[in-house]
């Protein structure tokens, strides 16, 4: 077995053993990866040569506390010891717990939980109780759920079909989940609609779901399923119409709408729940990520009291059992986790400092031709660049834009992705003023670089 501290053999045993997302291990060979990383500390980590590095994407949107609590850690271990598992047909107290703050803490009636262990089991769960709800009411051809073109709702089987970036990323396991239906992204900066403005953008692209469930049927259509800020569309906000419009159109015909609030939830945009910006209740809401601050596995699929009471009485249960839905130990944790995002303020911290990081993102853009938009909510944000700002045109692939920034920014000490021409920024919520100037000297010297790299 490799010894944990010999960064080179742990890099070569990975190379041979492990399988990692997203990652080709033959180009992680030549570039002399993976980066293990061996320590945290707020918004920073450290790596197994001793590098500190700031850590702009927060894992994956997701370390919402920053790393290095050892409240948590200490809640998880207390928890483990006293009773690590439950046997079949009882809960635990952190368990219940946890099923009680989330009925407290989200929107409106949202109320029951079914606790699992990452977003796309989350939103799985949503697809099954929104087609199986729609059944115990009789409405038996209601099965289409209707997502949006650039949305993100994980990689399992069903939810692989909702949203979407590209064919790249479904093409070797079609044929697809029946049902699937797509609307435009309200986009404010390229609104596919030709929406000139981000409420006209907000209009159309909600009358677009209006008119597909028409076009469809309203009594085959089962769901909408939409993140509040998506943040695979670089943070575009939505214009104010957007959400409640979608609320409207949902309750005219019977569709449920479900928000997943994955990477939203917890304090990201700057509200505990994302769609507390426009004061709307979905019927189902789907939490992971911010809910336990990445410490754990751990997700959630919240129910509205009225939705969740169609599955009451014996012959009715909704049919799912998953191992490691509800642990305890993950349970602890996350209670631990929301106790600091209260009493640390990190939701208001999210707010104003993500405004003040917006405010230097957009002077950035002054700089640097190739920044298209700046945009995003608290401590979500998004920069789209762009080869010409006139016709928003892209770069081509060939230039692997997206690989240079990504190498620059690793330069300047700080771990973010630029994927495709997209810059995604989602830190830890404590982060500070200072943390946030000096993510910005480092974009500004990377892009800087690069730009005259490519002559722009
Ligand atoms: C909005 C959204 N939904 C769902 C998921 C899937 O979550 P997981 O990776 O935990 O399965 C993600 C992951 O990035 C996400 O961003």
């Amino acid at each position: 077995m490799v010894a944990v501290t010999d960064s080179e053999a742990l890099r070569r045993s990975s190379l041979k053993y492990l399988w990692m997302h997203n990652r080709d291990w033959t180009q992680m060979a030549e570039d002399g990866e993976p980066r293990i990383m061996v320590g945290g500390d707020g918004v920073r980590v450290t790596d197994s040569d001793g590098k500190t590095w700031i850590d702009v994407n927060g894992g994956y949107n997701s370390v919402n506390v920053g790393y290095g609590r050892t409240e948590i850690a200490d809640a998880a271990y207390e928890q483990m010891v006293k009773l690590p598992y439950f046997p079949q047909g009882t809960t635990t107290a952190p368990t219940v717990m946890f099923a009680e703050k989330l009925a407290q803490i989200t929107p409106g009636s949202l109320e029951r939980t079914w606790p699992v262990s990452g977003g796309s089991e989350a939103n799985e769960t949503a697809l099954k109780i929104a087609r199986s709800y729609h059944k115990r009411r009789g409405e038996t051809g209601r099965y289409k759920v209707i997502s949006r073109r650039g949305s993100y709702h994980g990689m399992t089987g069903g939810v692989l079909w909702l949203g979407g970036a590209g064919r790249a990323v479904r093409e070797d396991f079609e044929p697809a989940y029946p049902g699937m239906v797509y609307a435009p992204q309200p986009l404010p900066y390229r609104c596919e609609l030709g929406g000139a403005s981000a409420s006209e953008c907000a209009i159309r692209c909600a009358q677009a779901i209006e008119d597909l469930i028409l076009f469809h049927g309203p009594k085959t259509v089962a769901a909408v399923v939409a993140e509040p800020v998506s943040a695979a569309s670089a943070a575009a906000v939505p214009g104010d119409e957007y959400w409640p419009m979608l609320r409207d159109i949902c309750d005219r015909y019977g569709v449920l709408l479900i928000a997943d609030e994955v990477i939203c939830g917890f304090g990201r945009t700057g509200k505990m729940f994302a769609v507390e910006h426009w004061d709307v209740t979905p019927d189902i809401m789907t939490v992971a990520k911010g809910v336990i601050s990445s410490y754990l596995p751990l997700a959630a699929t919240v129910v509205s009291r009225e939705v969740a009471d169609a599955f009451a009485g014996e012959d009715n249960i909704f049919r799912q059992a998953l191992t490691f839905g509800g642990h305890p130990v993950s349970a602890a944790a996350a209670l631990k986790n929301i106790e600091i995002i209260e009493n640390e303020g990190l939701v208001q911290n999210s707010e104003d400092v993500g405004a003040y990081f917006l405010d230097q993102l957009t002077e950035l853009k002054e700089d640097h031709a190739m920044i298209g938009d700046v945009c995003g909510i608290g401590l979500l944000l998004g920069m789209e660049l762009v080869s010409d700002r006139a016709t928003k045109s892209y770069f081509p692939d060939e230039m692997k834009l997206g690989d240079r920034l990504t190498e620059k920014f690793h330069q300047e000490g700080l771990i973010l992705r630029c994927a495709g021409q997209t810059i995604s920024i989602g830190p830890p919520l404590g982060i500070t003023r200072d943390d946030v100037d000096q993510i910005v000297a480092g974009l500004d010297k990377a892009i800087g670089e690069v730009e005259s790299e490519i002559g722009v």
